[in-house]
């Protein structure tokens, strides 16, 4: 994990929210490698879970939603961590933490930090929402929450999507977008923060078809990280039992990630039932229900739903890449990523900065731009220059060499392999392309 973080920060990946003024409790920025790779994980899920099917419809709904969402969604009552207090120290713990020694609230219990003996309160119930306020006036009736999932606003725009598309049952909605909770052990790099980003999907069925449809997503979800080239002896289900089952939930199974501090989840798949539909049509009033055109059956579909953390996935992608090599008698570290959510896709390298090499490298860059994210590098041996690329998850290094200039070919070098084809510059836009499908 130390090594993972490390690289993270030197190479540009993830830094620490507001740094230089000690950062920010579990907050994270991506920086210019980290941002290409999040960007590419979401448009890889997008493509496979709305651009490739016709049952799938996507939409960008808003952080701020009505105050009323968050009743109606059980959020407000049920969305909450049993907290306790240290009277002596003032820290806040989660009354599960394993640090903790003894029952909180009795004088044998012991605080984690401070040592103080009886100082624990009983553990209270704490939500976990943030909360602002909307309009001048900062009062109850104007406060508002910061969503602590997307999977509501998908919700609330059931019968819009659904008029507006024409989708017929079953039929699904997705968004990617932030989500926001006041976590109170968060941790462990990027796996648990306080401000994140969520892939769902929202899959509304006939309510007595919805067991199938969770085994359905149930394979679908794998089968996508399999091909994702996720090493599957580090995947496996997780079912929930019954005390770990979400307040909306009848039947839920995660994707659990072998991190390297443990199994953990990090994408769900969740019988909803008609929990969420119901809920809003009876604090909103309006009817949120399906007319079934041939049987004339009228219900309140059932929501099959798949959440996927886009940090958590990227952390899974990161820990699966990260590899330390034996070279010619030094170590190298690879990030092995699948070559279509590789943040840079070629590294190009004249292999010294004269007799037309500069010139030629640079036409090539150019014309690759087009195509794929690129990067130019002219600094240091042509071996150190590997190395960064190697690091950064660079699928593939073209060289403009001294044999370049006479017949019009480059060095394609593989990061996996290491091998070494000579390719034509004319054919190697082609060349590339064909290794990059995804
Ligand atoms: N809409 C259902 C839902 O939000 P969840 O299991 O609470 O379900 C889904 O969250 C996914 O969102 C998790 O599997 C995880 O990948 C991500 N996630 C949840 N809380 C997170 C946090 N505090 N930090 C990072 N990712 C988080």
């Amino acid at each position: 994990m130390e090594k993972l973080v490390s690289l993270a920060k030197r190479r540009g990946f993830v830094f620490q929210s507001s740094e230089i003024y000690g950062g920010l409790g579990s907050v994270w920025d991506y920086g210019p490698l980290g941002v290409e790779l999040k960007k590419n994980l979401i448009e890889r899920w997008w493509r496979s879970v709305v651009q490739e099917r016709e049952d799938i419809e996507g939409v960008e709904s808003a952080i701020l939603m009505h105050p009323k969402v968050w009743e109606a969604s059980g959020h407000v009552s049920s969305f909450t961590d049993p907290l306790v207090d240290c009277k002596q120290c003032k820290k806040r713990f989660r009354a599960d933490d394993e640090r903790i020694k003894g029952k909180p609230g009795e004088e044998s219990a012991q605080c984690p930090v401070c040592g103080s003996k009886g100082t624990l309160t009983e553990p209270r119930m704490f939500n976990l929402m943030f909360k602002t306020f909307i309009g001048p006036v900062e009062d109850a009736a104007s406060q508002i929450f910061l969503r602590p999932e997307t999977a509501q606003g998908s919700y609330v725009n059931f019968l819009n999507v659904m008029q507006a598309s024409r989708q017929k049952i079953p039929f699904g909605i997705a968004q990617v977008g932030k989500a926001f909770r006041n976590e109170i052990t968060p941790g462990n790099f990027i796996f648990r923060t306080r401000e994140f980003e969520q892939m769902e999907m929202q899959y509304f069925v006939k309510p007595g078809e919805d067991e199938e449809w969770f085994e359905y997503w149930h394979e679908e979800r794998m089968r996508w990280h399999y091909d994702l080239g996720i090493n599957p002896d580090k995947l496996r289900y997780h079912p929930h039992g019954p005390d770990e089952l979400a307040h909306y939930a009848k039947r839920a199974e995660d994707i659990q990630y072998q991190f390297p501090f443990g199994w953990q989840e990090y994408e769900g798949i969740h019988n909803r039932t008609d929990f969420d539909l119901s809920r809003h049509q009876e604090y909103s009033g309006k009817k949120l229900q399906y007319l079934d055109p041939a049987t004339k059956d009228r219900f309140t579909p059932y929501v099959v739903e798949t959440a996927l953390g886009v940090g958590r996935l990227f952390l899974v992608v990161m820990a699966d890449a990260y590899r330390e090599e034996e070279v010619e008698g030094t170590t190298r570290v690879v990030l092995g990523l699948h070559p279509s959510i590789a943040p840079v896709k070629v590294g190009i390298f004249p292999l010294v900065k004269k007799d037309g090499m500069p010139e030629l490298a640079r036409n090539i860059y150019k014309e690759l731009q087009k195509l794929f994210a690129v990067f130019y590098d002219d600094g240091g041996s042509i071996g150190r220059r590997y190395r960064r690329q190697d690091e950064a998850g660079t699928p593939f290094g073209v060289t403009v060499d001294g044999q370049s200039m006479t017949d019009n070919t480059v060095t394609v070098r593989d990061r996996d392999t290491l091998k070494q084809e000579r390719v034509s510059v004319d054919q190697l836009a082609t060349y590339l392309t064909e290794r990059l499908r995804p």
